[in-house]
């Protein structure tokens, strides 16, 4: 690699907001592999910053040309870059229709998920699933759940459900900012607080960031509840503002 390649590949990512690179197998939460060996240190001093504002006029390209999904898939491998790996069954990358207008991003996978390989297939999944479905319905909107793209920030199930930590979140965020590349939606749905950080940078809760427009990069971001928490019983407030939401984001890819 010439040192100009270099520098715009490390360009490439500091313009998704990556504030360290790591090899493949290496990094803080890759402790079972070996030395941690990094190649490249603060190239971004704004990372939150960067992903909420529109693209510079100039800065490099926004992923190596034409990536596919099958390309970030098959790059990701049989990861071992952080912790996660550990206790994982299967790696969760996504789901769904590749050219969707919309994404919908949620945390990590849970047990049915690390099990199926499969996001959001358990209850919260059944709960967005009839939240797309039902809404696009009432709305007059043609849409199943197939149709769409559905991904979350990590790829592996923390133990216990825990929130993934910053770095995993770093890690594996490279792939979900890759694959937003590479699909390229019209929108994009974050679900819950760790979508919402990891795609805008905004450390607000859901509560603050919900129901407005924000950006990741150039795409249009709305952040909404998690349908996890929209399964408790007490959250009856939280669900008619979920369904608001998405109306929104509905109305705006597909009308
Ligand atoms: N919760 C998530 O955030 N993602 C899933 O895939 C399932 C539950």
């Amino acid at each position: 690699m010439t040192p100009d390649d270099l520098r715009k590949y490390l360009e490439y990512y500091r313009d998704l907001g990556m504030k360290e690179l790591y090899r493949r197998g290496h990094g803080p939460g890759a402790r079972s592999r070996g030395e941690e060996t990094r190649f490249a240190h603060n190239i971004s001093e704004a990372p939150s910053e960067a992903s909420v504002l529109p693209p510079t006029p100039g800065t490099q390209p926004l992923a190596p040309e034409g990536e596919s999904l099958l390309e970030v898939l098959q790059d990701i491998g049989d990861c071992h870059r952080c912790r996660l790996c550990e206790g994982r069954n299967k790696i969760v990358f996504g789901a769904g229709n590749e050219h969707s207008p919309l994404v919908f991003v949620g945390e990590g996978p849970g047990a049915d998920e690390d099990a199926q390989g499969i996001p959001f297939v358990g209850r919260a999944g059944q709960l967005l699933t009839q939240m797309i479905e039902n809404t696009a319905k009432k709305e007059g909107i043609d849409l199943r759940r197939e149709d769409v793209y559905i991904c979350n920030v990590v790829k592996c199930r923390p133990p216990g459900n825990r929130t993934p930590e910053p770095d995993e979140m770093e890690i594996c965020g490279q792939f979900l900012f890759r694959q937003l590349m590479a699909i390229k939606p019209k929108a994009i749905c974050a679900l819950g607080g760790t979508a919402a950080r990891a795609l805008t940078g905004r450390k607000e809760g859901v509560t603050k960031l919900r129901g407005k427009w924000l950006r990741w990069r150039d795409i249009p971001v709305m952040v909404t509840y998690h349908p996890s928490y929209l399964l408790r019983p007490y959250n009856q407030n939280a669900k008619r503002e979920a369904w608001e939401d998405l109306k929104r984001i509905l109305h705006f890819v597909y009308d």
